[in-house]
């Protein structure tokens, strides 16, 4: 029997080597689709493979009698209708760890620009401005890093700011003093970790209890000068607090990797001079995309030939 697998966002080619080389597979890669032309393309397909781009929504799977899997190449399954899937019996498969190291050292490249106004700076050159009083920085060592979110990724970052000498208190509520004290890092409450931080970062999943948790309640029992990153999901800080809050002063800036509303090209907070901004990049180097690819290709051959998934 030869599988069909439809492949609707950009992903690595060397990635999806174990797939595109295997017998019994049949791959087609149509990226940019709209939600109808997929309804209109995937009746055949046995399987469905996405990163960010694609919302596979219940019509989508509705339109689809032969879908088996549905791969995500990136962490966590949020573009995905998981009820949807569930009800219709449709295996969701993600690739969990193949992009931490890249997230990671993106947060770490992002709270360094931030620092040192390093975007701004460049900007003004490019505008063939030479400013220099205009751009002073802060170290960062002896700062305390407040990290929301202890997982893979919160980790990895938590590692590297020991590695530019910063302080690090963690929140997360799986989060053991065992732990902490092996990593060599303070944890607290989430009120201890907003109070005692000079640069905020949030590495949780989406969810209910983590949408808007750093809010406008959040940002009154911060530091004032207290700089905030999100490379994780927009949403889990509330853009108009943020916004109020660097407006007001009580935050110093603000290095955003995802919004709440992506693309967010013509956005409020990037027209503030504090906030510098990548568009969702975290996962985008040649290694991770390599990485996410393969450990989906695998999972997607191993359930349509009947085995589990590595990474359900
Ligand atoms: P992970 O599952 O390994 O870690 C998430 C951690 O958050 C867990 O330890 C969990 O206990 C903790 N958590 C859950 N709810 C919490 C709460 N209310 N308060 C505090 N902590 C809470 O996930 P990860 O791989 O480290 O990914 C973290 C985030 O980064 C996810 O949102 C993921 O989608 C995102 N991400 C973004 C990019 C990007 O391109 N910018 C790339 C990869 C991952
Ligand atoms: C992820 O969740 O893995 C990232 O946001 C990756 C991406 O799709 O760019």
């Amino acid at each position: 029997m030869t599988y069909h697998i439809l492949i609707s966002d950009p992903l690595s080619e060397e990635g999806m080597a174990p797939l595109t080389q295997a017998d019994d597979f049949a791959v087609t890669v149509d990226t940019g689709l709209t939600e109808a032309e997929i309804i209109q393309k995937i009746s055949n397909f046995h399987a469905l493979l996405v990163r960010s781009q694609t919302t596979v929504t219940r019509a989508i799977m509705e339109a689809a009698p032969n879908l088996k899997v549905i791969g995500r190449a990136g962490v966590g399954v949020d573009n995905i209708d998981l009820e949807a899937a569930t009800e219709l019996g449709i295996v969701v498969v993600n690739a969990p760890d193949g992009n931490t190291n890249s997230a990671a050292e993106h947060t770490v490249a992002m709270m360094m620009s931030l620092a040192r106004n390093i975007p701004q700076a460049f900007l003004a050159l490019k505008e063939e401005r030479w400013e220099r009083k205009q751009h002073i920085g802060v170290e960062l060592k002896g700062k305390t890093l407040g990290i929301v979110g202890m997982g893979r990724i919160g980790a990895e970052v938590a590692y590297r700011a020991k590695g530019q000498r910063m302080d690090v208190i963690a929140y997360d509520p799986f989060l053991t003093k065992d732990r902490a004290v092996k990593m060599g890092i303070g944890y607290g409450t989430l009120e201890e970790v907003l109070a005692a931080s000079d640069f905020l970062t949030v590495h949780t999943p989406l969810l209910k209890e983590t949408h808007h948790m750093i809010s406008t309640e959040a940002f009154a029992q911060m530091k004032g000068g207290v700089q905030i990153l999100n490379c994780a999901r927009g949403g889990i800080i509330d853009e108009d607090a943020l916004y109020e809050a660097i407006i007001s002063g009580k935050v110093a800036g603000a290095a955003l990797d995802v919004f709440e509303e992506e693309p967010a090209v013509h956005h409020k907070l990037l027209e503030l001079p504090q906030v510098i901004a990548t568009p969702h990049l975290g996962a985008s180097t040649v290694e991770a995309q390599e990485n996410v690819a393969i450990d989906v290709s695998k999972d997607v051959m191993q359930i349509l030939q009947g085995g589990q998934a590595i990474h359900p």
